[in-house]
């Protein structure tokens, strides 16, 4: 792998944003560059990087594909609008509803989400706007699990030996592909991003698809939204690396208003990691998880069981999908 990591302890960080900026504008020059804006760390820290670099030609969009949790849209928009960085924001829910209709096997899923994202939409956006340059915030953990072959993270092209600018007729530069999760949360803080961005805990490329097992709809992606709401009210507290709320595709009998009802189930997955290269699963309190399963099957109507996943990654990944 010729991408070397850059560990926090060796992490000059001012020096390292002058450099990283300085090799953005040049590499831009007098044009302009797109980013595409999820509210998580690592794109928001990209997005922070390239406004210090490119002022107002950087253009930074915020793709609404259906798949996000609730008001996490109009929540980011708002946080960076705050900070002088205009994002516009895009509807694309139907796009990404229509291409993952039908579709249930995992990688399938996955593959449909970087198609529309790319092919569809961004590479349309990317022409109309004249820009060259896609600003990426792929990082070193997501480089080496897709090398290993663990995962096929949606934001690696070039590692998977896919010529972009070929391709899709833009060229992706990943800022901040040496470093992993602590240093970018580190970095973060230091471009002056609020807490709220800095602490966040990751959240997968293909959004809530990522916790939907068999096939993605509207109805299916509301039902495991709404967990994922009571789950990360419950456990952001908790100090854990991540916390998810999965929809299995799976039906069991359960009673509902005094009547047998095949209905759905949820899992609960709460992660103990530093790097989310491995983890393990947070010794929750039977309450704690009792108190989770009560309000998932108040407020989500259909729902007759939650469980808790136990198992360690490996075997197990953090999302399901
Ligand atoms: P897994 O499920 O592979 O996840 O154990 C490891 C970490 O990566 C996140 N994740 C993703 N992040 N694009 C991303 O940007 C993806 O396709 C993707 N899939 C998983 C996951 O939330 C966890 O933190």
């Amino acid at each position: 792998m010729k991408i070397e990591e850059i560990k926090q302890e060796d992490l000059d960080i001012h020096a390292f944003i002058e450099e990283k900026s300085k090799e953005i504008s040049t590499t831009v020059g007098e044009g302009i560059a797109i980013n595409a804006l999820s509210g998580g760390v690592d794109s928001s820290a990209v997005t922070m990087l390239a406004h210090l670099a490119l002022g107002d030609r950087l253009k930074t969009y915020f793709i609404e594909n259906g798949i996000m949790r609730q008001d996490e849209p109009r929540r980011v928009v708002e946080i960076f609008e705050n900070l002088g960085v205009k994002v516009e924001l895009v509807d694309a829910r139907n796009e990404f509803f229509d291409a993952m209709k039908g579709i249930t096997d995992p990688e399938e899923k996955r593959q449909a989400i970087t198609d529309t994202f790319y092919e569809n939409l961004f590479s349309k956006i990317v022409k109309n706007s004249n820009a060259r340059y896609l600003l990426q915030g792929t990082n070193y953990t997501d480089v080496e699990e897709t090398v290993a072959g663990i995962k096929r993270q949606h934001n690696i092209l070039e590692q998977l030996g896919i010529d972009t600018e070929q391709m899709y007729g833009y060229k992706v530069l990943e800022p901040i592909i040496q470093l992993r999760k602590p240093a970018i949360r580190f970095l973060a803080k230091a471009l002056g991003l609020p807490e709220e961005i800095y602490t966040r805990p990751p959240f997968p490329g293909p959004a809530l698809a990522a916790r939907v097992i068999g096939e993605v709809t509207p109805e299916r992606v509301e039902i495991v939204r709404a967990a994922t709401k009571i789950v990360e009210d419950a456990l952001h507290t908790s100090g854990a690396f991540q916390y998810l709320a999965i929809l299995h595709e799976d039906r069991v009998t359960g009673i509902i208003d005094g009547k047998r009802e095949f209905g759905m189930q949820i899992e609960v997955r709460c992660w103990e990691s530093t790097d989310a290269v491995t983890g393990s699963p947070t010794n929750l309190s039977f309450d704690v998880l009792q108190e989770l399963s009560e309000n998932i099957t108040r407020e989500i109507p259909g729902v007759v069981s939650v469980t808790y996943n136990v198992s360690r990654k490996p075997p197990s990944t953090i999302e399901a999908v």
